[in-house]
């Protein structure tokens, strides 16, 4: 969209802009930080083994549904739902992914501030050569556990997201991610070569790759399938936001799995970076929550030769990549009111950025700095990992639950498989993914939630 309408809306100007902006919103933070940690929790390998499991059968399935709807009807996430089945409830799901969006741009934004924090922190030299596991953790623990600095920087990410968001679709995002993705890339591959060269790599090795199914339990499952949805930025209209600046030319059946394939591919190179070097700092997989991968790079940084270098480029491009993944999650929100409600861009910019940071506060507040927030009573962690589990894993859920229903049953595949096969595409596997969406994803996405609400066993 070089040229946004007074709408707002727009269309991507080729191919490789559409994918490069829906991989960006899929890589973020997700990839990078969320994976590992859910990995630690999880119980390592057989973890993964789930998670490959549902981006394949359940996510792709999904982002190809998104992505049609999307474009069929060149609305918002819940003008789509509105266009295609007036006058029905099937906009609350919409309405559910408007308010997820924002629910996770909110503790995102959290995070992301932190990639800025520990860049600051590299760049000044706070990771010495010889920092070791104890001294990391305390430095992260004083980090996040600051007032000041988290909302400080909670605040200022969502700035720059929103000044992004105001300027039109794709002239920044577009732009920004054809250049960082590849150069990303790169980075993990060599920080993920000098991580499984550390002396005692082959332990995190064995944990993240061997999988032993006795460590996973009930709750293991709709975790993976959370993470599988958060990763890649489904289940709250971000795709059919996307998808509706989609021009009819672009294949998505092939876009959806070079997305897919793309993505999961981030998140095992962070895997791959993050265990070995877990393992020879002496640290726990599972101790860490949140924390987890700030507390493992710089350990890992200090084994590099300039090591400060590669630490200051790796929060940089991981920042950015939490950019292009907040700017999507801003998107959705701000195209809906824009759409909906007949607002400017601006302003819809400004009030929905302000009602997220209102929304964030805890969140920031939930590593150290106010003790109520950080350890929530009863059996619920801190609040910024209550809504991680509430929005990322749940919501996200319910909400693809509804989408696989809606495209399955109510649009309907056959129209569905119009939209995808216009201009000419062929859709050979129409049949196996009009079964994904119509049987495989409602029953299994329904039998995980209802085995999670018999047992209680929520986080
Ligand atoms: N997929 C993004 C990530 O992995 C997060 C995200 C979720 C973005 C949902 C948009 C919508 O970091």
């Amino acid at each position: 969209m070089t040229n946004p309408s007074a709408t707002g809306r727009g269309v991507w100007s080729s191919k490789t802009g559409f994918i490069l902006a829906a991989s960006g919103s899929a890589i973020g933070l997700g990839n990078i930080w969320r994976f590992p940690y859910m990995v630690g929790e999880g119980g390592g390998a057989a973890f993964v083994v789930i998670y490959l499991g549902f981006v394949f059968l359940l996510g792709a399935a999904v982002m190809l549904a998104e992505l049609a709807l999307g474009r069929h009807t060149d609305r918002n996430a819940v003008g789509a739902f509105a266009a295609t089945a007036p006058g029905t409830l099937w906009k609350l799901v919409g309405m559910l992914g408007v308010i997820t969006g924002v629910a996770i741009l909110s503790f995102y934004a959290v995070i992301a501030g932190w990639t800025v924090g520990y860049l600051f922190k590299t760049v000044t030299g706070s990771f010495s050569q010889t920092v070791t596991a104890q001294e990391s953790q305390a430095i992260f623990e004083s980090f996040a556990s600051s007032p000041t600095a988290n909302l400080g920087l909670l605040f200022a990410f969502l700035a720059v997201t929103s000044i992004v968001v105001w300027r039109g679709v794709s002239g920044g995002i577009e732009r920004v991610s054809k250049i960082l993705m590849p150069v990303l890339l790169g980075l993990l591959i060599l920080l993920a070569i000098r991580s499984v060269t550390l002396s005692g790599a082959g332990a995190g090795l064995e944990f993240y790759l061997a999988p032993d199914f006795s460590r996973i339990s009930v709750a293991t499952f709709p975790a993976a399938l959370g993470q599988a949805f958060f990763s890649l930025s489904l289940g709250m209209g971000a795709m059919i936001t996307y998808g509706s600046y989609v021009s009819k030319k672009i294949n998505l059946v092939t876009s959806t799995g070079i997305i897919c394939l793309f993505d999961t591919l981030i998140a095992l190179l962070a895997g791959l970076i993050i265990f070995p070097a877990l393992f020879h700092a002496g640290m726990s997989p599972s101790g860490g929550g949140v924390g987890l991968v700030f507390q493992v790079l710089p350990t890992l940084f200090a084994e590099l030769p300039a090591g400060q270098l590669f630490g200051a480029a790796f929060f940089l491009l991981l920042a950015i990549a939490a950019l292009t993944s907040t700017i999507a999650l801003l998107e959705v929100p701000v195209s809906y009111v824009i759409d909906e409600w007949g607002w400017s861009r601006g302003k819809a910019v400004a009030a929905t950025a302000i009602v997220t940071f209102l929304i964030g506060v805890p969140s920031a507040l939930a590593s150290g700095a106010v003790p109520f927030f950080s350890d929530l009573p009863g059996a619920a962690p801190d609040f910024l990992s209550l809504m991680s589990i509430i929005f990322g894993n749940y919501a996200l859920t319910i909400g693809s639950l509804g989408l696989a229903i809606f495209v399955g049953y109510r649009w309907g595949v056959q129209a569905a498989a119009a939209e995808i096969e216009s201009e000419g595409v062929t859709f050979g596997l129409k049949h196996a993914w009009g079964f994904l969406l119509r049987f495989l994803a409602p029953v299994g996405i329904t039998a995980i939630l209802v085995y999670i609400i018999a047992t209680g066993n929520y986080f």
